[in-house]
């Protein structure tokens, strides 16, 4: 026991944080307690330029190695969003639930880190009345781009009341410095990780700040934090609107899509119309999500059910284009749920987070209801009918009058000499397009893109080829040869 001690000492020392080790307990949920994990939490700076300030809690649970003689170390695992908790993914992967192959599950020590502020890390807390009852995001005249001023600035100090300075710090550096300091506590020398979507910018920001430290990092549904808010939006309209035809086309020839020989356009044309301005009332919502049902809810909520097009029916994690198929039916139907923005229950809820991060991540270039209309016309243009109301635009309007500095402003991605890294990315990613990748690659020096040709967002999770390129660099650091491109 002794040299484990010593080195957990020093390790602490090293990392230069208040963390001595971790102490390994139970977890909160009944699913992690009968798969076995256990749960931990560690301490790290609010604000990293001041160590031994007011002090926050991370969270994570854990999957240890199946076969410890085989065990490399630990590979800490983010979910994405940002705001998606890595640890209800992780408990996902203990259950069998979600796909993570039994070779990782082997090898490694599987880490579901919540990022600050996020799931069960020290969480960011709001007036959910507020959240509830937002401003539109597409405002017509200067009193509503004012209201819409006023609106995103009381929301944001609604959290600051009630959750202090956290919410100035949620930035991706801080993020990105955490995630060091877990990995010091871990007691491991080099970092494994493996980051999707948003993920991929916290690893962006790791291999510049600690290019020593990395084993491995996977960059999995690339975003590249160097875009403009402009190109991030039109590249975004673009990618959710191609992705929306192949649904549409999809669905036309696949006799097993629940709206197979409908005319979807049509139906999905005329329900946005309807839904444009007040939006439509929707009585079944009944406490569960937000009423009226606006355009903004539903090609919002449409652009993530197009996240996996199919997956091995064992998993039920996910949704699937099955699923967004039932949604669009009953929702041409009448019955709007599955396409409405589920309503925050109490300040604990958990839609808010993305926001606290992107208004901190990215410079923000709307100064004007003119450069909100130049958004409008740029979105219609390129997609009539998913209208660019995609992630990027909502990440837009929703930190116009934000009260706190960003911190992390967009910029290129400079790492010194790195190991070799590995991008994956599927070429009909509505989320996270295809160009984002190219993007960072061509930031990242020593890295490799893994291309899929396929639909859908990230590629780890779908099991399939890319999953065991990715499983063979993280095992054996090894690469895919350049331009490799799979079909799943
Ligand atoms: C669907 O309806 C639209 C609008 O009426 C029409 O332009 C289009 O040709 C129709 N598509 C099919 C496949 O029938
Ligand atoms: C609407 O759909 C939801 C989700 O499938 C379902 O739970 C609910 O019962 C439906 N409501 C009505 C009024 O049909
Ligand atoms: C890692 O390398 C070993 C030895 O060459 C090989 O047997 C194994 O299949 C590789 N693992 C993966 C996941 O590719």
């Amino acid at each position: 026991m002794a040299p484990r001690i010593i080195e957990a000492v020093l390790i602490s020392l090293l990392a230069g944080s208040a963390s001595a080790g971790l102490q390994w307990g139970e977890c909160p949920t009944d699913a992690e307690k009968s798969n076995g994990l256990d749960c931990a939490t560690i301490k790290v700076p609010l604000d990293w330029d001041r160590p031994s300030g007011k002090q926050i809690t991370l969270s994570m649970n854990r999957i240890r190695a199946k076969d410890p003689g085989a065990r490399i170390g630990s590979l800490i695992y983010n979910a994405g969003g940002p705001g998606d908790a890595a640890t209800t993914e992780v408990a996902a992967f203990g259950d069998g639930s979600f796909y993570m192959s039994d070779d990782l599950m082997k090898h490694f020590d599987i880490i579901g880190l919540d990022p600050r502020g996020i799931g069960r890390s020290s969480p960011i807390q709001c007036d959910y009345d507020k959240y509830n009852n937002p401003a539109t995001l597409f405002p017509k005249t200067d009193a509503e781009f004012q209201q819409l001023i006023k609106y995103n600035k009381d929301f944001a100090l609604s959290c600051l009341k009630r959750s202090g300075d956290l919410v100035k710090y949620v930035d991706t550096v801080s993020v990105a410095k955490d995630m060091d300091a877990v990995r010091a506590a871990l007691g491991d020398k080099k970092i494994n990780f493996l980051g999707e979507s948003y993920g991929t910018q916290i690893a962006a920001a790791y291999s510049e700040l600690f290019p020593h430290n990395i084993r491995t990092l996977v960059f999995d549904g690339v975003v590249d934090h160097s875009l403009s808010e402009t190109t991030l939006l039109a590249t975004e309209t673009i990618a959710y609107e191609t992705e929306y035809n192949r649904f549409v086309a999809w669905c036309g020839t696949e006799s097993s899509c629940p709206l197979y020989g409908q005319n979807i356009s049509q139906q999905f044309d005329d329900l946005i119309n309807r839904a444009e301005g007040s939006g439509i009332d929707a009585p079944e919502c009944k406490g569960v999500c937000r009423s009226p049902v606006t355009a903004w809810d539903i090609l919002t909520q449409f652009q993530n059910l197009l996240i996996y097009k199919e997956v091995d029916p064992k998993y039920t994690y996910p949704p699937t284009w099955d699923f967004a198929a039932d949604a669009l039916k009953m929702a041409f139907n009448g019955n709007l749920t599955n396409v409405a923005t589920p309503l925050a229950q109490d300040d604990n809820a958990d839609g808010w987070q993305g926001q606290m991060v992107n208004c901190l991540d990215w410079n923000h270039d709307i100064s004007s209801l003119a450069d909100v209309h130049y958004y409008n016309q740029l979105m219609k243009s390129y997609a009539p009918h998913t209208q660019g109301t995609a992630q990027s635009y909502s990440n837009s309007m929703q930190c116009i009058g934000w009260p706190f500095k960003v911190r992390d402003g967009n910029r290129r991605t400079l790492p010194k000499k790195t190991p070799p890294l590995l991008l994956v990315n599927s070429l009909y990613d509505d989320q996270t397009p295809y160009d984002w990748a190219v993007g960072l690659q061509e930031q990242l020096a020593n890295s490799v893109l893994l291309t899929r040709d396929g639909d859908g967002h990230t590629s780890y999770t779908l099991g399939g080829e890319s999953s065991r390129l990715i499983d063979a660099y993280f095992i054996n650091c090894t690469l895919p040869a350049e331009n490799t491109v799979v079909d799943t």
